[in-house]
């Protein structure tokens, strides 16, 4: 039903193919809102969820996803596994695989590990976050979460703010969100936007009232202080003067833009407490959104029937 038979990222992702698993995923938003919110879709398949670093979100909703749709899932977690008394990530997969598994939903620090673990396996593997590379099915449902909110993403302005070198999250939202013909534009630090980004197609600003001016919506970025080296950015009271979503900038732009964040938030440094439960962000709608999106994604890659 897909074209690919893995879900690595959403760069060269057909943009029909997004568009379908957001179509599906409409669909099972339905089942979501039922009072009984599971269908015996993936009966008989089993999932194992392997997680080499940190999620909440990501890894309830895929757990989640599984459990809706009837199919038997496993959770690995690399901290109490054989891993560490030395065991390689290959035997670690070819052992997995070798007790008759469907799919493996993988979360790993190394950029590039989903792709190589479909050389060690022949299950279906979808990324759920590879360091800095990419995090499709983040993208897909904040996609799924404009489409909701705005009845098409086609010609949205979307800007991306805050730490774009560390995120996955802005790279599949570029990819995702240009394939669809959103008109993107990314917002931070001179230090947290890689050069040559607009190569990808977007256009870059270090204005963030500007961008609050133009935009549709805004992704705001969680300020990843793990996976930078040195200090960025001179003081978290800096950041968010200049990059921060705070209530007077939003009062001082005097315009509705829905506020959107993927998620673990600091609160006071690139989004203000009262922005993230106010009126005009999304963020838990997303939330909602990632387990319908991530019901469609193992539905078409596994096959699942109606
Ligand atoms: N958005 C996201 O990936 O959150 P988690 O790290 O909690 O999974």
């Amino acid at each position: 039903m897909l074209q690919q038979k893995h879900l690595l990222g959403l760069e060269n992702y057909p943009a029909e193919d997004i568009q379908t698993i957001i179509d599906t995923a409409f669909e099972f938003r339905e089942v979501l809102e039922r009072p009984i919110k599971k269908v015996p879709s993936l009966q008989g398949k089993t999932v194992v969820n392997l997680f080499f670093e940190n999620s909440t979100r990501t890894r309830i909703s895929f757990e989640l996803a599984q459990k809706r749709l009837s199919a038997d899932t496993v959770n690995f977690s690399a901290s109490s596994s054989s891993l560490k008394k030395g065991e390689s990530f290959k035997d670690t997969a070819q052992n997995i695989e070798a007790m008759k598994i469907d799919a493996i939903v993988m979360r790993h620090p190394t950029p590039g590990s989903p792709l190589q673990l479909t050389k060690y396996v022949d299950a279906v593997v979808i990324n759920a976050g590879d360091g800095t590379h990419e995090h499709p099915t983040q993208a897909i449902l904040d996609m799924m979460s404009l489409q909701e909110r705005f009845g098409k993403v086609a010609g949205l302005k979307v800007g991306i703010i805050g730490d774009i070198s560390h995120s996955r999250v802005a790279r599949s939202d570029i990819f995702g969100l240009t394939s669809l013909g959103a008109e993107v534009t990314v917002c931070g630090p001179a230090t947290l936007i890689p050069p040559e980004i607009e190569g990808l197609g977007v256009t870059v600003s270090y204005d963030l009232d500007a961008v609050l001016e133009w935009a549709d919506a805004v992704n705001v970025l969680r300020i990843q202080r793990e996976r930078m080296g040195v200090g960025l950015f001179p003081s978290v009271r800096e950041y968010r003067s200049l990059f921060g979503i705070t209530v007077e900038r939003l009062e001082r732009i005097g315009k509705e833009v829905v506020i959107m964040h993927p998620g673990p938030m600091n609160r006071g440094v690139e989004i203000d407490s009262t922005v993230a439960d106010g009126d005009q962000a999304i963020i838990l709608d997303q939330v909602l959104n990632g387990v319908a999106s991530r019901m469609a994604i193992l539905f078409l890659l596994l096959g699942g029937k109606v």
